[in-house]
């Protein structure tokens, strides 16, 4: 009998197989229930931030529709979901009054979980920072770490009796870089020092928060969720040494290595110089707390296609978008509908270059993993080949990473369901189920059920 090109890939026993959502894109009900304003609200309310117009007041309206999503996540057999908390909802101004009616929302949302079977996974910043924060300058002011800090704790002593699993952050990079140097993200600005200081407050507020939720806690699991990539030479023979080291530094080694051994970088720092003025004596001391997991959001890889006549650290900060700016000029000819390339063998060598450079590195879950394609519905159904073509392909990569001694516990997509794609509105489907966003109808893809029969065998198809 011929080998298949592709045998069947089974996956450890108890790996955890799940989906993940983010509150900003996908709850609705932006004004009500007591929610105050996010960062995210202003933004997508500025004429020109995001496309189409989009915002995400209505969004998927999870927030009205929860008892059905999760029965629809049962019906997938999800093992676990990952959420993300709005920190307005349950904070309205960020810090000070508590809105009951917003923490009753994730209670009731936990307790529809459990009563399923799923596993509850909670990330407590996924960039929607409340306004009343962002009116003291974000997490440009120290201060915003410790209001994290008031705030992971609150949520603990909320659900830390049902919900275990908990992650401080959700890809700070974005956030702190996005957001603040190529201001295509909330809030907007363009200011590479701004970006460099969030980027360190935020490790700030990572590192008081698991302080500050272990004091509530002793049975938690905490981590954090990164999204580093593989920095590589493409199609330029002379994108630079130096230029990778510099990128690798901010988008990879910035965020483990203050976590995982206790300091930054002394290449970037260099780099930085004073961009980096907002780290004090004994904070990489506050971040270096011992984690139970970290979570790796995968995408594709950084494809560094040579130093630019205009290369500036801002250009190196921002090395992310410029990749997606330049897919023109890409020569592989595989991409979804970002314009990402479809990398799988460099996921594989992320997992195990992290393996091999940190030796105390946790367990790791991949938190994010998935593809925008937007496949038509006939016949009431959506025969989405290339998104199962792509799981297919990154599931294989973990499995890889395994196989090479890289201690990864369990897989959540990206996304249960077609969401608020950021400054790109709602045309970006990264869903399992797509969503009809005039009559908020759910229609499950091929690729949910396919992902229910991987998640059923605990393995990858032939
Ligand atoms: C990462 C982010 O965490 C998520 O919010 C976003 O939708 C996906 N990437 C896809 O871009």
């Amino acid at each position: 009998m011929a080998v298949p090109e592709r045998p069947a890939v089974p996956f450890p026993a108890d790996f955890l197989w799940g989906a993940a959502t983010a509150s900003y894109q996908i709850e609705g009900a932006a004004a009500e229930g007591g929610r105050g304003p996010s960062v995210w609200d202003d933004f997508s309310h500025t004429p020109g931030k995001v496309a189409n117009g989009h915002t995400g007041d209505v969004a998927c309206d999870h927030y009205h529709r929860v008892e059905d999503d999760v029965k629809m996540m049962a019906e997938m057999g999800l093992q676990a979901y990952r959420f993300s908390i709005s920190w307005s909802r349950v904070l309205p101004e960020g810090r000070g009054r508590v809105n009951d009616e917003g923490i009753a929302f994730y209670s009731k949302l936990v307790d529809l979980l459990l009563d399923h079977g799923i596993t509850p996974n909670a990330t407590l910043f996924h960039w929607d920072l409340p306004s009343g924060l962002e009116a003291i300058d974000g997490f440009r002011n120290r201060d915003t770490a410790s209001y994290f800090a008031d705030y992971a704790a609150l949520m603990v002593d909320a659900l830390g009796d049902r919900v275990k699993m908990w992650a401080t952050f959700n890809e700070p990079w974005c956030h702190a870089y996005l957001g603040h140097a190529a201001g295509v993200h909330a809030p907007g600005m363009r200011d590479p020092k701004a970006a460099v200081t969030v980027a360190h407050h935020e490790q700030l507020a990572h590192g008081l928060g698991v302080q500050a939720m272990r004091a509530e806690r002793s049975d938690l699991q905490l981590g954090t969720v990164i999204n580093p990539s593989n920095v590589r030479r493409e199609g330029s023979p002379d994108a630079d040494e130096d230029e990778m080291r510099t990128i690798d530094g901010i988008h990879n080694r910035w965020w483990f290595d203050p976590i995982l051994k206790g300091e930054y970088p002394a290449d970037l720092l260099d780099d930085l110089g004073p961009l980096a003025d907002a780290i004090r004596p004994g904070d990489t001391a506050e971040i270096h707390q011992p984690l139970d997991w970290i979570g790796i959001n995968y995408y594709y890889d950084i494809l560094v296609r040579g130093v630019r006549a205009d290369e500036s650290s801002v250009n190196r900060m921002l090395a992310y978008p410029t990749v997606q700016n330049t897919t023109e000029s890409d020569r592989r000819p595989v991409h979804t509908d970002m314009g990402w390339p479809i990398t799988p063998e460099g996921f594989t060598n992320l997992l195990v270059r992290l393996h091999t450079d940190y030796d105390n590195l946790p367990p790791l879950y991949i938190t994010e993993n998935g593809c925008a394609y937007d496949d038509p519905i006939v016949d009431g159904r959506i025969a989405d080949r290339r998104r199962i073509e792509y799981l297919d392909l990154h599931l294989r990569a973990v499995r890889d990473a395994i196989d090479q001694g890289v201690d990864v516990r369990g897989y959540f997509e990206w996304s249960l369901m077609d969401n608020f794609e950021w400054a790109l509105g709602y045309d970006k489907r990264f869903g399992l189920v797509h969503i009809d966003f005039d009559t908020l109808e759910r229609t499950p893809r091929d690729s949910a059920a396919w992902y229910r029969d991987v998640i059923k065998a605990n393995e990858v198809p032939a």
